[in-house]
């Protein structure tokens, strides 16, 4: 019985990425049935929209997606396809982990995972200049919201996933030493939410500041992560970074009804069409599908077969040092899930 996937190829190495992941499932036993559907800038190019209804409209019947990059055209006013995505989905919940798979980077062993507030804080979008006519001395002025009901979903997400994954620790990541009020209602909330776990998982927090500087001084002593929006999406990328970059990053965007796996990358325009592009990002955002749907054996198949492709410079991309192009790369992690 295959699971039912809306499957967006997207823009720049989107759709050579995406054909490295079709065919690796393909040799995993094919548990998905993608439906393939367009959105960014090659479907604003054929039908005049960034985000087709067709597309909406499969997602809502599959509540699932593994989404390629989408480039945003500058300028023109267009919101982002992924934030709009998040809204009308209320994907509340963003899941960066990171895992050190490349042996001989700046840190070993790293193995952590962001979860971060997908749909408050300061990301709501009220922000404006104050309009006084001059421009020497103009104002700008961005209101943050962050909710009590908001903050008990995701810190109940964090413990939630933290038990299922066997996570030992949560950290809350805040500032609520100055924004007393935006950010101590989610210190507040998330340790309460805490307290109805402490049989199974420690927890403590952080300021924000002070997190990201442990973070490079000794981030082993990091379990799970849990934070508001803003400061979620400074320290995944730079929890990505830990783990040798972009190539290597995946991300989920969780709601109730409908979750969306993407890589954290954008389309990498500069390197399209050239086979360059590490297609590992999506590859382990499909992981974390398919972990997400209880298939937990193809999930280790495959992250298996990238470990053990990586472990040696004659299995990597030229991001992460080596020479193999992105389908060479498929090639290998097809002959080496084949092998098992
Ligand atoms: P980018 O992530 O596309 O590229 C940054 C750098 O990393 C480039 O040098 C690129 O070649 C390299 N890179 C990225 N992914 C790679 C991979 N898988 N393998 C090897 N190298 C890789 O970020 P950039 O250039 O700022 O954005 C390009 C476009 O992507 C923009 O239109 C932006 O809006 C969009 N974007 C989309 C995202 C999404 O759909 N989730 C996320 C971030 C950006
Ligand atoms: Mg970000």
């Amino acid at each position: 019985q295959q699971i039912p996937v809306t499957l967006i190829p997207g823009d720049g190495i989107g759709p050579e990425i995406v054909d490295v992941v079709e065919r690796v499932f393909d040799a995993l036993g094919n548990p998905f049935a993608w439906d393939k559907q367009q959105a960014g800038l090659n479907a604003f190019e054929k039908s005049g929209d960034l985000l087709p209804e067709t597309t909406l409209s499969s997602i809502r019947q599959t509540g699932l997606a593994l989404k390629g990059p989408l480039t945003t055209p500058i300028g023109g006013g267009f919101r982002s396809v992924n934030v709009r995505l998040r809204e009308t989905f209320q994907l509340y919940a963003n899941v960066r982990p990171a895992r050190t798979i490349v042996p001989g980077g700046r840190y070993e062993k790293i193995d952590l995972v962001m979860v971060r507030e997908n749909l408050e804080g300061l990301y709501v979008g009220h922000e404006h200049y104050v309009p006084i006519g001059d421009d020497a001395h103009a104002v700008a002025m961005a209101t943050g919201i962050n909710t009590r009901a908001g903050s008990r979903r995701i810190a109940k997400f964090a413990f939630d996933y933290a038990v299922r994954n066997n996570r030992k620790k949560v950290t809350i990541v805040h500032k609520a030493n100055v924004l007393k009020a935006l950010t101590g209602l989610f210190l507040e909330t998330a340790k309460q939410v805490g307290l109805n776990y402490a049989d199974q998982i420690e927890f403590n927090d952080r300021i924000v500041d002070a997190c990201a500087m442990q973070l490079v001084l000794n981030p082993w002593q990091f379990d799970v992560l849990v934070s508001t929006n803003l400061f979620g999406d400074i320290l995944s990328d730079q929890i990505a970074g830990l783990v040798g970059g972009l190539g290597m990053a995946p991300g989920a965007n969780i709601g109730e009804g409908a979750a969306i796996f993407e890589a954290v990358h954008g389309s990498a325009p500069d390197i399209a069409g050239q086979g360059l592009a590490n297609p590992t990002a999506l590859l382990l955002a499909a992981a974390l599908m398919a972990e997400h749907k209880g298939l937990h054996k193809v999930a280790r198949d495959l992250r298996d077969a990238i470990d053990a492709t990586v472990a040696t410079v004659d299995g990597r991309t030229a991001d992460i040092g080596g020479k193999v192009s992105t389908s060479k790369y498929g090639d290998l992690l097809i002959e080496r899930i084949r092998d098992k």
